[in-house]
């Protein structure tokens, strides 16, 4: 059977010596810190963000809620788990109850002075509006506070949002690398 390989990037941001400067979050967005109660709603932003990416034929468990709930059990669950660089950002409505989860965004570490991003997600009805800049900055700022000196993330080399964006808030590319697709992806 034919293999198809996808290609991806190893981008690596130098933590030590370029500044970070988190953004305000445009009027009636706001920022909500890691907490264990709020791990589904991390996973229901997750699902809605990627269920329709290209990202979700290459790992299928983000096609699915339950594949999403699954991700963000085991990563919190790791003792790597940075929870400094794990955000959601909710958009506020007039009835306060009911503000909407529209970003995620989520941190590990690959040992004590190397950060790992993870899973950035803006759901398809807010994006381009400087959201997904604004997560990964303040994730960075997570990562500083937990004393990373680097951060590094994998990103899908024709996901061409998410390679600018990670460009434009100043990642560098460090190795292109190849993952084999599964079947059932190739089938779709
Ligand atoms: C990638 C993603 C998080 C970007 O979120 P966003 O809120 O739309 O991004 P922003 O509005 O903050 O844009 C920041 C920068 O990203 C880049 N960018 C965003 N959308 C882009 C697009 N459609 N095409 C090219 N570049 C784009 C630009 O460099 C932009 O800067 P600019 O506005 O100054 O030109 C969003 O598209 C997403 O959730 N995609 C699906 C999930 C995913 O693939 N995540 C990445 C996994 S590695």
């Amino acid at each position: 059977m034919a293999v198809t390989y996808i290609r991806r990037f190893r981008m690596e941001f130098d933590l030590a010596n370029v500044r970070v400067v988190v953004p305000e979050v445009p009027d009636g967005f706001r920022w909500i810190p890691w907490h264990p109660s709020t791990l589904t709603r991390h996973a229901r932003v997750k699902y809605l963000s990627f269920r329709n990416e290209p990202d979700a034929r290459l790992f299928p468990c983000l096609s699915e809620f339950a594949g999403c709930y699954r991700l963000m059990s085991d990563i919190t669950a790791q003792s790597n788990f940075i929870r400094q660089a794990t955000w959601l950002i909710v958009r506020d409505a007039d009835d306060f109850q009911s503000g909407e989860d529209v970003g995620t965004i989520q941190g590990m570490s690959h040992s004590d002075l190397l950060g790992a991003v993870q899973n950035v997600a803006i759901h398809p009805d807010f994006r381009g509006m400087g959201l997904g800049r604004a997560l990964v900055l303040k994730a960075l700022d997570g990562f500083r506070r937990a004393r990373m000196r680097r951060v590094v993330l994998e990103v899908t080399a024709a996901n061409q949002p998410a390679v600018d964006l990670y460009r434009s808030v100043g990642f560098r590319l460090v190795r292109t690398m190849f993952k084999e697709l599964p079947d059932e992806a190739v089938a779709v």
